[in-house]
């Protein structure tokens, strides 16, 4: 135990892979295991030795207040440069001005793939875990390499150019990685869409980014079902006049229709050069933009940096879940989310990590999946959202006791708040209380974990439901609603930042406007988050929820706005209103208050709610259809003609009797009628 103990410490990570693979299972799972378990922060090499910094304190102290030096040691050593920076950062708060690493030069895919392809080119990059359980494919670094080369020689042939969009609709899986590899190795911009969204939701994120280039597959394969990808493109490209040319990777083989702009993927691929010349990309060149919903109805496109991005994506993905090399680290969301790019494609790759790319769902083909790809990958970390903690608990302690969990050292999760009953059921049951539960909250515009668990000092206790700390060059501010920072502890307020951290976004794509007013205008001085915390003794943060006009169902953020711009375009619709309602398992779900034009039928009203589900389907996607739909005379409005969501999320949540104070509506009536309603639908 001590001898594995003091390999850890010493960080001589080599030694503790190999001495994985050789202890056997038993030893692994007994004292000598759970000692190694304990150990909770990787150490940093860059600052051993170095007499000022004795602890964690110490370290997060000179993020703080030292950060040219603290970032800067760290951007030299972890990520590899075609020329250094001269400058470590540009940064004004006050003005939402974020520049890191001024006048450095390096390519992002040089560091998640060149580096290790040379390196160990036989160490395994990618493991795709295909929607069959038990036909897994295995991607070596140097496999990736060769992919990401001819990839980046197919755009370069066909005339993609650097600072050029290129909108991504995939299915996660090698290609999908390798493409973005190969847009950041030509220089181009990548806007990754989730496979999920429509047509016109694909449409407008498209148009919105100006995008010529298109890269789709033929099918997606999710759950058993098929989901034809390319049917969905040729619906969104019809409208976008921008589009030049649509790749088409073949996933599922199935023959499609291919028109005047479609190419396919395969065959170019195959005839391309697996040599490919870097791009020397500036330090703040926009790696990628990813859209997210905010209050108002258009989409933002979040755009990142390419060093800062990839330096903090790094760092958290390395120290928060304390990876070592050899191990397996296994996010399973999607690379149309923030979570897919950071800590699927970039944190991983660019530590030369095995990160798995799932292309299921957590029940298919039984509520056992996650724990029957442990067990069958030996994965070390598993990183999911609570949603599907809440409905795979439900299923029962079977399903993951079947299976041996006894790989896994850290179990992550991210995109809503962790439940007590969630967290101790990952806790208790899958980690059989030898795992930590690293809690993480971040945002898209945060690039990758803000508040975690870990790392901290050592036998920092981790606390169900409130366990969060500030990552190095994090410091969280709550204000009140006079826009007063708020002191102690025991408070709660609007979460914002105060200081800058290398992965912070740069931009709305387009409109930097709308970045200052959405996240530096509301409280100057800060960066705010746009949800609400609370903050415990030990500097301990708790999340409350978002505190603007958007929606986090199962982890997906909607913004309310957006479902209501979609039904409001049905004929029989006057207005609508959009709030969340908490939900068993999503978290939250979405209730719509609709006002039709005339009185419907009774007889009726199912037909128009399946109407208005639908036009959602159509204009999102279907994962933004409202769970509950209440058809009402009216809405709570004030004088100055203002909707009282705070009334309608208390008729939500069957609350009538916290409504408070009605007396300012124009006509308080109209709350009985909701109430009474609610009760019938
Ligand atoms: C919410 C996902 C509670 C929060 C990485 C945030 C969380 C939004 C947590 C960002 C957490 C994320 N606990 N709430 N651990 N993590 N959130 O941009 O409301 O898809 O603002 O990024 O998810 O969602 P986004």
């Amino acid at each position: 135990a001590k001898y594995l103990y003091q390999v850890g410490k010493n960080n001589s990570l080599l030694l503790i892979s190999s001495l994985k693979n050789s202890i056997t299972c038993h030893a692994w799972k007994g004292v000598s295991c759970t000692h190694f378990r304990g150990i909770t922060t990787t150490p940093f090499p860059e600052f051993q030795g170095d007499s000022r910094f004795k602890s964690h304190a110490d370290l997060h102290n000179a993020s703080l207040q030292n950060p040219d030096h603290f970032w800067g040691t760290l951007a030299k050593s972890r990520l590899q440069w075609f020329q250094t920076f001269n400058q470590v950062k540009d940064c004004d708060i006050n003005k939402g001005h974020i520049r890191w690493f001024m006048d450095g030069k390096l390519n992002a895919s040089v560091n998640c793939v060149d580096r290790y392809a040379e390196k160990n080119g036989d160490a395994i990059a990618l493991i795709w875990e295909k929607d069959e359980p038990g036909t897994e494919e295995y991607v070596s670094y140097r496999q990736l390499s060769q992919m990401v080369n001819k990839m980046a020689n197919m755009l370069k042939s066909f005339g993609v150019c650097r600072g050029d969009r290129v909108a991504i609709y995939l299915p996660t899986s090698p290609v999908a990685v390798a493409v973005m590899m190969a847009c950041a190795r030509i220089g181009a911009i990548h806007s990754v869409v989730f496979a999920g969204f429509s047509a016109e939701a694909l449409a407008g994120r498209i148009i919105d980014a100006d995008a010529e280039t298109v890269i789709t597959s033929d099918e997606g394969v999710r759950g058993g079902k098929i989901i034809p990808l390319k049917q969905t493109v040729d619906a969104a490209v019809a409208n976008c006049p921008c589009v030049k040319r649509v790749f088409v990777y073949q996933r599922t083989g199935n023959p499609v229709p291919m028109g005047k702009l479609d190419i396919s993927l395969d065959k170019e691929m195959a005839s391309q050069s697996d040599v490919c010349e870097p791009e020397k990309m500036g330090s703040e060149d926009l790696l990628f933009m990813l859209y997210t919903s905010g209050s108002t109805g258009k989409p933002k496109g979040i755009a990142h940096s390419t060093a800062g991005y990839l330096l903090y994506a790094g760092i958290t993905q390395r120290h928060v879940f304390d990876y070592r090399e050899g191990e397996r680290f296994g996010c399973v969301a999607d690379i149309g989310w923030i979570t897919g790019h950071t800590y699927v494609v970039y944190g991983p790759l660019s530590n030369g990590a095995t990160t798995v790319l799932f292309e299921s769902t957590p029940t298919y083909p039984n509520p056992g999946r996650y724990w029957e790809m442990v067990q069958r990958l030996s994965l070390d970390h598993i990183y999911l959202a609570p949603t599907s903690l809440r409905l795979l608990l439900k299923e029962g302690n079977e399903w993951v006791k079947k299976y041996d969990r006894s790989s896994l050292r850290k179990l992550g999760c991210v995109g809503e708040p962790l439940n007590t009953e969630a967290y101790d059921w990952y806790n208790d049951v899958v980690g059989d209380g030898k795992c930590e539960v690293v809690d993480t909250w971040w945002q898209t515009e945060t690039g990758g974990i803000a508040l975690a668990p870990r790392p901290s000092a050592p036998g920092a206790k981790i606390v169900a439901s409130k366990p969060m700390r500030p990552h190095f060059g994090i410091q969280p501010a709550l204000m009140d609603k006079d826009g007063k920072e708020l002191t102690g502890s025991n408070v709660q307020g609007a979460l914002c930042i105060k200081s800058v951290w290398p992965g912070m976004a740069r931009t709305i794509y387009g409109d930097h406007k709308r970045f200052l007013d959405t996240y530096y205008n509301p409280y100057p001085g800060y960066y705010f988050s746009g949800d609400g915390a609370h903050r415990c003794e030990d500097g301990y943060y708790q999340i409350t929820g978002r505190m603007d006009d958007v929606i986090n169902v199962s982890g997906h953020r909607i913004g309310t706005a957006e479902v209501e711009d979609a039904m409001d375009d049905h004929s029989q619709v006057a207005e609508t209103a959009v709030v969340g309602f908490p939900h068993d398992i999503k978290g939250e779900g979405i209730y719509a208050f609709v006002v039709t034009m005339e009185d419907i039928n009774p007889e009726d009203a199912d037909t128009l709610r399946d109407q208005l589900k639908s036009i959602v389907k159509t204009r999102i996607g279907g994962f933004a259809q409202p769970d509950r739909i209440l058809f009402t005379p009216g809405l709570p409005k004030t004088r100055s003609g203002k909707i009282m969501r705070r009334i309608l999320r208390k008729v939500a949540d069957n609350k009538p009797e916290e409504l408070g104070d009605i007396s300012t509506l124009v006509d308080p009536s109209v709350v009985e009628i909701l109430v009474q309603k609610h009760e019938m639908i």
